[in-house]
């Protein structure tokens, strides 16, 4: 299926990691151009010197670390930079750490608010208006299963992640009638280094070893298995495609059957 992306520019974030990366790689290999945003410059040269020949030009970067406040603007520069637009905003960030509940503290939870929410709501409404000035646009936001169905020792994530969906759900029906799609994709065990963090976590906590934790966790998914980053690569690309045209204010599960409810 040719998802029509030829033309296309994306600005993909947090696209030295796991989820990010393959969204960025999968656009690229549909055809977009792509620029991938991180806040390691060696990481980002690193990761566009292995692109075969033939996508390596098709892709930039731009360094930014969303914790600082320049971040928006720097990400919005750089990625207008090429082609003067971008029609496709991936939204992403790192995930907070693990921990109680009973445990966060009010300064913590405004440090994380700042680097997984401010900055995407702002870059968002800095790219949103061209995108509906010329009628086409796609804003994905990486999200998790956590806001279907709240992830235990997950207390930060969750909290952040259900005022994103807030905001980007409102937005959505505000700009549907101009073209533009705003969806969230919400991983639900997807193999990354986040992944492995959180059950290495898991594993000391309970002492288990990591292999009990892993078999513990692929025990409670359908599917029996974690899910890979090209596989949510896959799903993020549709919903940029010319085909999701009618899907929006969705949250789309990539999660192997895991979350229960309906
Ligand atoms: N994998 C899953 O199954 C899953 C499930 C639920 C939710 N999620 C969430 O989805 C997001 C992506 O997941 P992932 O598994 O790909 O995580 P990951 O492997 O940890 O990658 C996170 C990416 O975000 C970047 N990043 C972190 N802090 C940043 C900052 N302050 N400024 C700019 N970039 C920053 C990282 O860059 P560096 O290389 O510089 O660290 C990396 O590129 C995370 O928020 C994660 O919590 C993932």
């Amino acid at each position: 299926m040719d998802l029509g992306l030829t033309d296309r520019h994306a600005l993909v974030l947090g696209a030295t990691g796991g989820l990010g990366r393959a969204v960025a790689t999968t656009l690229l290999a549909e055809g977009a151009s792509v620029t991938f945003a991180g806040r390691d410059a060696g990481k980002l040269d690193a990761i566009l010197a292995e692109l075969p020949a033939g996508m390596r030009e098709q892709a930039d970067s731009v360094v930014a670390d969303l914790g600082d406040p320049d971040a928006p603007g720097l990400l919005a520069a750089g990625a207008r930079a090429r082609t003067g637009k971008v029609d496709i905003l991936v939204n992403n960030s790192g995930g907070p750490p693990p921990g109680p509940p009973s445990t966060v503290s009010a300064e913590e939870m405004q440090a994380q608010y700042g680097r997984m929410v401010t900055p995407l709501i702002a870059l968002t409404l800095d790219l949103v208006g061209p995108m509906r000035a010329q009628g086409w646009g796609r804003i994905l936001t990486i999200s998790s299963s956590g806001v279907i169905q709240p992830i235990p020792h997950l207390p930060v994530s969750n909290a952040l992640r259900m005022s994103l969906l807030g905001f980007m759900k409102t937005l959505a029906a505000e700009v549907a009638s101009d073209g533009v799609t705003v969806n969230l994709v919400a991983p639900g065990r997807i193999l990354t280094d986040r992944v492995r963090t959180l059950d290495a976590a898991a594993a000391e906590r309970a002492g288990k070893s990591l292999e009990e934790v892993q078999a513990a966790s692929t025990g409670m998914i359908p599917a029996g298995r974690f899910g890979s980053p090209e596989e949510f690569g896959a799903v993020a690309a549709f919903l940029a495609s010319v085909h999701a045209s009618y899907v929006t204010g969705s949250t789309l599960r990539v999660d192997g059957g895991m979350i229960r409810s309906v």
